[in-house]
């Protein structure tokens, strides 16, 4: 059975001693109790490379949160993926709602960055997921269709190996209100569906769909228990090492 993958999401905080200071402490939680799944932490671009130095030999991955397709060039303000592999990175967050509706990231821009990523060698953790008015209109299955489309369009059939899946209802992220389970289930088996006829049956069983949104230590057993949850990505919850430590011990079977 695959792992479940549980990672801390910590968005535009901490300074570089702040944030090797929470991997610090996440290192220390989990050397003492194990929560028995593979961990990792997206942390800020300016915080990677001491956040790396503090979990250098251990078994927790370091993400980033976003990047550029091209390897260099005029491109103000970006970083690209093989920056991101030079600090030590080993995933890439992409198509993080944040970044569609505030940065205006479209499905093609997030399609050039997962092959881009994937061309360097990294993980990729592909974000989906529906607006509030969206699920309303009964789209849900529709905008998710079309964003794992075309993220994934044109990719080896071997790719998916090194994808991760989040899906992140945009209505539940930081909002303190969960997808259910039964909203979680369905939009879980339908990506598990899609990947199955693109990449074929073995990927298809493979592949981890995380949950995402408002994930914290009081509702996380009864997600982690959610038919197909193979992990989640914790935003808010993920910036105290006790709280996110809890949330991914939920995954414990002994
Ligand atoms: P919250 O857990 O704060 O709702 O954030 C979820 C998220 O965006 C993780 O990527």
């Amino acid at each position: 059975m695959t792992v479940p993958l549980v990672v801390g999401n910590w968005k535009m905080h901490g300074s570089q001693a702040e944030c090797a200071g929470l991997a610090r402490n996440i290192l220390r939680l989990q050397r003492r109790k194990p929560a028995q799944v593979q961990l990792a932490v997206a942390a800020p671009f300016t915080a990677l490379a001491p956040v790396k130095k503090t979990l250098r030999r251990t078994r927790i991955g370091v993400a980033a949160q976003n990047c550029h397709w091209q390897e260099s060039g005029a491109f103000t303000g970006e970083v690209s993926p093989s920056m991101l592999r030079d600090v030590g990175c080993d995933m890439v967050v992409l198509g993080h709602s944040e970044r569609r509706h505030i940065f205006h990231e479209t499905d093609a821009v997030v399609a050039q960055k997962v092959e881009a990523v994937l061309r360097n060698g990294l993980q990729v953790i592909l974000c989906v997921g529906e607006t509030l008015a969206e699920r309303r209109q009964g789209r849900t299955a529709k905008v998710i269709t079309r964003q794992l489309r075309i993220a994934l369009k044109g990719l080896a059939k071997n790719a998916i190996d090194n994808i991760e899946i989040a899906y992140e209802p945009v209505w539940a992220i930081g909002t303190g209100q969960n997808a259910s389970p039964v909203q979680i289930a369905l939009v879980h088996r339908r990506i598990r569906q899609l990947l199955t006829a693109w990449f074929g049956k073995g990927a298809g069983s493979r592949i981890r769909i995380l949950y995402g949104g408002s994930v914290k230590p009081d509702n996380a057993a009864a997600l982690a228990m959610t038919a197909e949850v193979g992990g989640f990505l914790v935003g808010g919850a993920s910036l105290a090492a006790e709280s996110f430590i809890t949330i991914a011990r939920c995954f414990n079977r002994s």
